[in-house]
Order: C-alpha cells, then structure tokens, then sequence
C-alpha cells in the first residue's frame, strides 16, 4: 500500500479503535491481510478503502495466501458466472485451512450481502461483510483474529439510512490508494447504489439505493488527490449522470461537479463512468464535455438491447430510438467523442428479430468498444422470479459471438482512423505482456497509456513515463489497440 497517504483525523479514530497492539516495525507479529477482488471499479475502489483502514489499523500487506492470515475476498454478484470464480477460490481457500485452521477468511461485498449466514455455514469463512459494512472490516477482523470470533455484517433491508452511513463517507473521502494504483490515476465515488430495477440485475439489491455524495466532499477529495500527485480522476457511479445533491438550496448535478474539478489545479483529466441512458442533465453533461478542456469526451452509456420490447422487458425506461439520439446528439455536440455501452444477449424471451434489432442498434452507435454478456439469471430480480430463461445458451453464445463480430468491424475502422495521427496519453505503466518487456526491452520496454477517449496505445519508451502525459504518433491499429512511437 502506498506510503504517500493522507492521514485525515476521521480515519485514523477509526481504525484505531480497532488497531492491533503491535508496532508497525515489527513485521513478524503483524498479521498480513490478502485481498482479492472481482467485479466493477466500485469494487477496486471498496478493495482500496479497506486496505487503506486495515494499514492504518496495523495490518500488513500479504504477497500470496501461503504468507497470509487473513484473506479478505471482495465480490461481485452481477453475473453468476463471477460468483462460480468466488465459490472456487473458497473451494481453494478450504484446502489450505485444513493445514493451517487460524487462517482467516472473510468474503464481503455484493455476494455478502446477497448470501449473507449461508456463507459462513461451508465452515471456510469467518467473516461476512455487505458492501456497506466496509467501515467494520478493522473490527470485524480483530474480532476473527483475537477473540476468534465468526461474524456476519450485512442488513437485512438496505434502506437509504443505512446506505448514507456517514463513516463510510469519511474512509470514501479520504481514499487514496493501493500498491496497485495505476500512477496518476484516481478513482473518486460520486454516488452509491442504485434506483433503476433493471429487471435483469441485482445491483440495487446488493448496493441498495442511490446515494449522491456532498459535493464538496467530492471536490475537496479531488484536491487532496490532485496535492497527492493525481492527474486524472474518474468519477464513479452506477448511473454517474444522474448524481444529484441538494445543497443550500441549490441542486447540484454531475456538470457542476465537472465544471468544480475542472477547476482544481493539477488535475488535467476527468472522466466519469458509467452513464444511464436518460434526458434529464443529457444536454448538460455534453455541454460540460464540450466546453471544460479537462473533460475527457468519452461516454460508457450501455443500450442493453436495440429492441423496444426487450428494453421494456428489462424495465429499461427509453427506446431504441432515444438511445441512439442520445448517442448522435453527443457526437454532434462533442468533437472526436467516443462511446463504449454494454449489451445483454439473450434475454427471456429474445427472439431473432429481437436480436436483430440489437445488432441494428449496434451498428447505428458505433461504439468504440462493447462489452457483450450472455443473459444470467440473478435470484430475486424481477427477470428471475416471473420471466423464464427461454433462449438456450446455446443461441446466446452465438449471439454472443455474431455481436462481437460486428462490433470489432466497427472498432477496427474506427481505430484505422488514428493511422499517421498523433495521440496524447497518460501512460499508465509496463504493458501487461511481460515475455516483450525481457532483457532486450529493459531500456525502453513497452509501455501503455489511454487517450482521452479511452483508446488504449502500446509504445516503446522509459518506464519513468508513468503516471506522465505523452504525445505517440500512431502506425498501426487493431480492433481494441493503437501501436506508435513517440513523437
Ligand atoms: N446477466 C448478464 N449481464 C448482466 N449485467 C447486469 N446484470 C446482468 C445479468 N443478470 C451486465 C449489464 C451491465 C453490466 C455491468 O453487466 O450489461 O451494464
Ligand atoms: Fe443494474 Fe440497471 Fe442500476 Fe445499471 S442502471 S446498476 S444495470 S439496475
């Protein structure tokens, strides 16, 4: 974990309730926590803010489950595919507490909260701990460690009460980072939950209602962020664009926050993800991309489904049409803007001009990349409890990769369009193919960056560039990739 954090007062009261008696120095009576974590960027984010109050609480940082005694699994319910990984881990995790008992193992997040005691009945995990509960990990794991006590922290009914937890806003604004921060690079949570119902999903059950955090809390974590070095800052949200705060009789919404960071020195790019499919601060929020130099114009806006009768299905509330307006009006308003959206294939019920009508769709938005799922059934969602799971996964697959198809056509001619051009990127580090980083490349090995719009760029150059803007004139491109050197 860095050692560059700040320490505000809040945090440390906090997780010193719940500190260990032991000295940071002495690292061979400090327990050493592991944590692993699946699903979103509200995840990493969550993962960040534990580690960040288990550090300050004394805790030191495992490499691997061999040289941990507490393994902390951060979860993600969306699909049941990335619950499948979780119960693996666990199956692991069983294996290695035959060995050693006194290994601690707690699971918290989405999954927490859906599955609550259940989890601790495999006899493998100690600790239960719903997304909202993060403040307690400190305590929960003392408890697990010294008194050897099992423990279940999720609520029953996630109301808006509890999701305004106020000691989670203070660990949230005082959020900083992991070793495994990108350089430069921040992730600052705008809002919590989620009021949609789409049918299909269990977010708002898992992470319960929308709340939108104080802007100046945003704001001022911003600054302290941009104090800490930080460059970019990406506000999250599950529908960001929908961020709201009442504050001294006036409304603040997501284009007053851009238009605030925009204004705190050393931040040079903002981004903001994902966004909802709606009207209401549509015209704003493009506004704000178009005229605030440092809002980067890229938007996550998923469609779901191109079929006026799935999109209903799904309690979606637009039609195909006002999707793709949506999308053209941004095109117009912002020059050079990229769009990414999420598509679900095979929900209940999809026919194949349904399907059609999504490949229509997604020919229309031309995406810059979309990240395509097959339908999964999650239980207690309005889809699982009275809609059948009709089309065989069979045919989702092929949905699936007769989609995929379509959109690298559209992602390759998009990215041809940069050929010759040249780019700026904040460059995030090593490219992650390690075997062309080896002794030859030590010198000027591979690295990647982002543009703004969210293309990725591999280039050669020093490894110091991290965390740094640089400008790469572009020679070659693939559907998901540009190539170049530096200018
Ligand atoms: N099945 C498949 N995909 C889902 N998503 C959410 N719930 C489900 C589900 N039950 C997808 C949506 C969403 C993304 C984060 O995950 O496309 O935008
Ligand atoms: Fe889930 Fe819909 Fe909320 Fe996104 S907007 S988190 S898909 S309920």
């Amino acid at each position: 974990m860095s050692e560059k954090r700040s320490n505000p007062k809040q945090l440390k009261n906090l997780s010193q309730k719940n500190a260990l008696h032991f000295s940071n120095q002495d690292s061979t009576r400090q327990p050493k926590v592991l944590m692993k974590t699946f699903g979103c960027q509200m995840n990493k984010l969550d993962t960040a803010l534990v580690q960040a109050s288990l550090k300050d609480a004394g805790y030191g940082v495992a490499d691997d489950e061999s040289n941990a005694d507490v393994v902390l699994i951060n979860t993600c319910s969306v699909r049941e595919h990335a619950e499948r990984k979780v119960f693996s881990h666990l199956g692991n995790l069983k294996h290695i507490k035959q060995s050693r008992p006194e290994l601690i193992v707690g699971v918290l997040g989405c999954m927490a909260q859906r599955l609550g005691g259940e989890l601790l009945e495999g006899g493998v995990v100690d600790i239960v701990c719903g997304p909202g509960q993060i403040p307690q990990i400190p305590e929960l794991v003392k408890q697990a460690l010294v008194e050897k006590r099992k423990s279940l922290a999720v609520i029953s009914e996630i109301r808006k009460e509890s999701a305004e937890n106020p000691e989670l806003e203070e660990l949230e604004s005082v959020f900083d980072s992991d070793d495994k921060r990108i350089p430069g690079q921040a992730f600052v949570r705008a809002m919590r939950g989620c009021n949609n119902f789409c049918s299909y999903c269990i977010v708002p059950y898992v992470r319960g209602p929308e709340v939108s955090r104080p802007q100046e809390a945003v704001i001022e974590q911003i600054k302290r962020l941009a104090g800490e070095g930080v460059r970019q800052v990406t506000l999250l949200g599950q529908a960001v664009n929908l961020y709201e705060y009442k504050n001294g009789g006036k409304t603040y919404c997501l284009a007053d926050l851009l238009e605030m960071a925009n204004e705190v020195d050393g931040i040079e790019w903002i981004r903001f993800v994902t966004s909802y499919p709606k009207e209401e601060y549509f015209d704003e929020i493009c506004n704000a991309m178009a005229e605030l130099e440092k809002v980067c114009g890229y938007f996550h806006m998923p469609a779901q489904s191109g079929s006026d009768r799935i999109l209903k299905a799904m309690n979606r509330h637009y039609t195909a049409e006002q999707y793709l307006d949506l999308i053209s009006r941004a095109k117009e308003k912002v020059g050079g803007i990229a769009v990414s959206g999420d598509i679900i294939v095979g929900f209940p019920g999809e026919t194949d001009a349904d399907f059609e009508a999504t490949v229509e769709l997604v020919k229309k938005a031309r995406y810059k990349n979309a990240f395509i799922f097959k339908y999964s059934p999650r239980p207690g969602t309005k889809a699982e409890n009275g809609m059948e799971d009709s089309v065989p996964d069979e045919v989702k697959k092929k949905r699936n990769i007769e989609l995929l198809a379509v959109q690298e056509k559209i992602s390759n001619e998009l990215s041809a369009e940069f050929l010759g051009k040249e780019v700026k990127v904040l460059v995030e580090g090593l490219s992650k193919k390690p075997h062309l980083n080896k002794a030859e490349n030590q010198n000027n090995p591979q690295l990647i960056g982002r543009t703004s719009t969210d293309w990725i760029v591999v280039f050669n150059g020093p490894q110091s560039l991290a965390g740094e803007f640089a400008n790469v004139t572009i020679s070659k491109t693939s559907p998901l990739t540009l190539f170049g050197q530096l200018s």
